[in-house]
């Protein structure tokens, strides 16, 4: 399938750019002509590298690994107990 039509820049085309590095719009206009005319698959050609990003992106890490809390927690020992006044 073309992504860009006026060019007659493929799917497969633009994907191959993204993956060789280009992050922008222009970017893959320059790899491989995709976008370089009209503009009408410029949506397309940014939809592609938005996919791209989220799926390099990798998952969100909410919490510190698990050896990190640990450090944070207070030995047994180390606990005093006071009387209150
Ligand atoms: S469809 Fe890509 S520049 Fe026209």
């Amino acid at each position: 399938m073309y992504v860009c039509v006026c060019l007659a820049v493929s799917e497969t085309e633009v994907q191959a750019a993204i993956e060789a590095g280009a992050t922008t719009r222009e970017a893959v206009t320059l790899a491989c002509k995709a976008g370089g005319d009209c503009g009408a698959c410029h949506g397309m050609i940014r939809t592609m590298l938005e996919d791209h990003a989220d799926d390099v992106s990798g998952p969100i890490v909410c919490c510190p690994p698990a050896s990190a809390a640990a450090d944070r927690l207070v030995p047994d020992n180390a606990l005093v107990r006071t009387r209150a006044a």
